[in-house]
């Protein structure tokens, strides 16, 4: 049964491969990829070219102010490149790069180990300016990545700067102290992808509804992106701007995950394929309980928590894309969404708002998580579903979520540092115990010759193991029972399916 999960599972994975090239749907104008302290250009295990830093984009005194270190250890689940080496500063050492003019993704690449005899990541504190923005500020890798809730032994830092036309990076070493990177990435994006606004151009002010843009003096530092229901999509799979999308099992997050993995999105004018990619539109996480006794979802919301930073804004992009079939009008899925226990958008009707058919659309909140006198907060997200007359499907959805810091007014974005454990820092996880009730419903031939159609129906309960930190009156999600989903089609598939239930983590990667 095991093995007939697998192989299921992994023809659905061959299948997504092959969306690789269509999805890729922005050509980056700038892409630069360093390997710093690297002796030759090295390809990395999703086939990127890392090339050695190019002396035109350093300081001509480069050669005394730092040297180039290979790591003594490599870590399991530690890539070769970029992490193998290391350029290591003795003092302020700044790369400029010269860019074309707009916002530009900037990846630092950190493994704190030891490097050569003399380097060694624990007793070393460094800052890092870009242009006129702190991105840190005595900081640490190696505590960061040792506080780090996730197993990961690296670290991955992303920001995005707008750029005139020079991208001065500089690290300057605490006193007494050095510095180093493995690894730096500029990726260009679509003009103003970030700052004009989602889906209607626009930005709303979480608490006072005003509309907003966020203009060029303002830097963003990449706090969480979450592939909602779904699993790791890789900077190679992400729609040409190499971002990485984290699924949301970490956030211990209960509800149905519901997925078209194979769907083709229509993306629109409104919401284009480099928005997000098919990955993340194609699967969703909702309560739940349809035939059960959906009214009860009524007395619920769904609630995610993600820790920020205090004393910041943040920019919220939601991306939303209906999976399921059933709902085919306005006025059936209709939800609130709340963002830090206030109304962000009252009335969201995906159908309604993304044009009248299955369309892909985002939306774009600021909401200002104040100081009290905490370094760390947590931005609440609700969804609850709303009993207008008509609305028959008492349920909310959501595809895929980032979270980004907006620098304050002096052009700070580095907060406190992450001395104690914290969800913040990203990379890969291990697997993790929990219950993934995992059903996979194929539906296979259509009326259009080649178009096959695979939905994957993925149950996931989980025990409630919720931090410390968070507080209680979150989510309380309910069992779910495939047979409640007497939709008839998924029914009759049901029944011919219904050996396929395996549990363990499946959607990780
Ligand atoms: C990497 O570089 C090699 C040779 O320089 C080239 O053939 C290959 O297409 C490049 N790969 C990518 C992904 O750019
Ligand atoms: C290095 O940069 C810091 C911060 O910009 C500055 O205070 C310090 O004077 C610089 N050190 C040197 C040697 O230039
Ligand atoms: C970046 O550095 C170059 C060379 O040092 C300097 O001419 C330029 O003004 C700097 N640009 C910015 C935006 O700091
Ligand atoms: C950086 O800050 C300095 C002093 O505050 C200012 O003169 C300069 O124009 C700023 N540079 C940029 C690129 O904003
Ligand atoms: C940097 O952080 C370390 C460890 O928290 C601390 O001992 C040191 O005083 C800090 N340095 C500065 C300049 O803040
Ligand atoms: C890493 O963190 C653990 C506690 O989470 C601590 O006991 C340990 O000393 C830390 N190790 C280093 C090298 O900082
Ligand atoms: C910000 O926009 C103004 C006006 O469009 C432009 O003159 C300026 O160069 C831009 N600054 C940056 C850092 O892109
Ligand atoms: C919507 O779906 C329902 C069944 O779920 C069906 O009866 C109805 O005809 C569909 N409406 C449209 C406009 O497709
Ligand atoms: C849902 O969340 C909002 C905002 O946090 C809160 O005001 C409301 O009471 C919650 N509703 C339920 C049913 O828990
Ligand atoms: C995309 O649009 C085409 C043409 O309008 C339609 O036939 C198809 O069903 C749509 N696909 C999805 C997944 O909605
Ligand atoms: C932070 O605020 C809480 C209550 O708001 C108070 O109990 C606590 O003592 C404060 N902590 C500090 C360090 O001020």
């Amino acid at each position: 049964m095991i093995c007939y999960v697998l192989l299921v599972f992994s023809i659905l994975v061959s299948l997504m491969g092959r969306g690789e090239g269509a999805t890729a749907a922005y050509e980056p104008t700038d892409v630069f990829l360093f390997n710093c302290g690297a002796a030759s250009d090295n390809v990395d295990e999703n086939g990127r070219n890392w090339t050695v830093e190019n002396l035109k984009f350093m300081p001509s005194n480069s050669v005394k102010d730092s040297i180039s270190l290979d790591a003594l250890y490599q870590e399991s689940g530690v890539p070769q490149v970029p992490y193998m080496n290391a350029r290591i500063f003795r003092s302020n050492f700044t790369y400029s790069f010269s860019v074309s003019p707009g916002w530009k993704f900037l990846r630092l690449y950190f493994y704190p180990t030891r490097y050569g005899s003399e380097f060694y990541s624990v007793n070393y504190f460094f800052s890092v300016t870009v242009n006129n923005f702190t991105l840190l500020r005595n900081f640490s890798a190696h505590f960061t990545v040792n506080a780090s809730i996730q197993e990961s032994k690296y670290l991955i830092k992303e920001y995005i700067i707008p750029v005139n036309q020079m991208l001065n990076l500089t690290f300057t070493p605490s006193l007494n102290s050095l510095a180093f990177v493995n690894g730096i990435e500029i990726v260009s994006m679509p003009d103003r992808f970030y700052s004009k606004g989602g889906f209607e151009n626009m930005i709303t002010n979480v608490g006072s509804m005003v509309e907003s843009e966020i203009d060029n003096s303002t830097a963003f530092e990449t706090v969480h992106r979450r592939n909602i229901g779904g699993r790791l999509v890789s900077d190679v799979r992400d729609s040409g701007m190499f971002r990485r999308w984290f699924p949301d099992d970490e956030d211990e997050i209960e509800g149905v995950v519901v997925s078209f993995p194979n769907a083709k999105i229509n993306y629109t004018d409104k919401t284009p394929a480099y928005v997000a990619p098919e990955d993340v539109y194609a699967t969703s996480r909702s309560m739940g309980n349809l035939n059960n006794d959906p009214r009860l979802n009524l007395q619920r919301n769904m609630t995610w928590y993600f820790t920020v930073d205090a004393g910041y804004t943040y920019l919220v992009r939601l991306h939303f894309y209906e999976t399921m079939l059933e709902v085919n009008g306005t006025n059936q899925r209709i939800f609130s969404i709340y963002l830090g226990n206030q109304m962000a958008k009252q009335v969201m009707d995906l159908f309604w708002l993304s044009g009248g058919t299955r369309n892909p659309m985002f939306l774009d909140f600021r909401v200002d998580v104040g100081f009290a006198n905490r370094t760390k907060s947590n931005i609440q997200l609700d969804l609850h579903p709303l009993a207008l007359t008509g609305a028959w499907f008492n349920d909310v959805l959501l595809n895929g979520l980032e979270i980004l810091k907006l620098s304050n007014t002096d052009g700070n974005l580095a907060g406190s540092p992450d001395l104690t454990p914290n969800p913040v820092t990203q990379p890969i996880k291990k697997g993790k115990k929990s219950h993934v009730l995992v059903i996979i419903l194929i539906l296979v031939g259509s009326t259009i010759g080649l178009a096959s159609f695979i939905v994957v129906l993925m149950l996931s309960m989980r025990q409630m193991k919720r931090k410390k930190k968070m507080k209680e009156n979150s989510v309380v999600m309910f069992k779910v029972l495939l047979k409640q989903y007497s939709y008839a089609e998924l029914k009759k598939i049901t029944k011919s399916f219904s050996h396929i239930v395996g549990k363990g983590g499946l959607i990780d990667t």
